[in-house]
């Protein structure tokens, strides 16, 4: 499967190749999602899993900086959630990444991101920024994959330490800050 993009405009954008397997379509957040999204992210570990309440809100104030992945069955099968924090309008801070067991592999995770940067209300990004903890290989290498293809370079610098986080066994996040990205053709 490999992902054959559209820009996502909340349409469906549903693609097959040699494989036969489809590809999900890639579209903004709904309110209804919001219970399916809470799943998914139980069943992505180490992910947080946050209230459904969060994913409400997502969907609510963020549907243009976040995605969803549908299969045609009907199962959510991916998500990004994603916004432009206040005071950086140019950086685009991904929060969390989501693809199912069954999905993973295919380019699902890095198709969604890429999709995010199709959309025009984001043309203004230049800088991607995430948190990654130390040992999520599957983390990094999509980030890296990003980077390498968006033609662009990766920092990597301390932001959230384990003592951030109280009480909770948490480990260190470490900030990935990808860009400057080029400015749309
Ligand atoms: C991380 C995650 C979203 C990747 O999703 P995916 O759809 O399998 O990723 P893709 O197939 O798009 O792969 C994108 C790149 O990441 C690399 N990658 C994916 N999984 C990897 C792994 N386990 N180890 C190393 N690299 C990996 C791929 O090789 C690919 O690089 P390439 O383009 O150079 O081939 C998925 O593994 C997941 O949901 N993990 C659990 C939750 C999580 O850790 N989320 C990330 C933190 S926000």
């Amino acid at each position: 499967m490999k992902p054959a993009m559209t820009t996502d405009d909340s349409s469906i954008a549903i693609a097959a190749n040699t494989d036969a397997k489809v590809m999900p379509a890639l579209r903004r957040p709904q309110l209804d999602d919001a219970k399916a999204i809470h799943g998914l992210i139980r069943a992505c570990p180490p992910l947080d899993v946050n209230s459904l309440y969060v994913y409400l809100l997502l969907a609510h104030h963020h549907p243009d900086t976040c995605v969803v992945a549908q299969a045609p069955g009907g199962e959510l099968q991916g998500f990004v959630s994603a916004y432009v924090p206040p005071a950086t309008p140019d950086v685009l801070f991904v929060w969390q990444v989501a693809v199912h067991e069954s999905a993973r592999g295919l380019g699902l995770g890095g198709a969604m991101l890429r999709s995010l940067f199709e959309r025009p209300s984001l043309s203004g990004v230049r800088f991607i920024e995430t948190t990654v903890g130390p040992d999520n290989a599957a983390s990094r290498g999509m980030f890296s994959s990003l980077a390498r293809r968006l033609k662009t370079q990766i920092n990597e610098s301390a932001l959230f330490e384990t003592h951030h986080f109280g009480e909770q066994a948490h480990e260190e996040e470490r900030l990935l800050r990808l860009g400057p990205l080029a400015l749309p053709g």
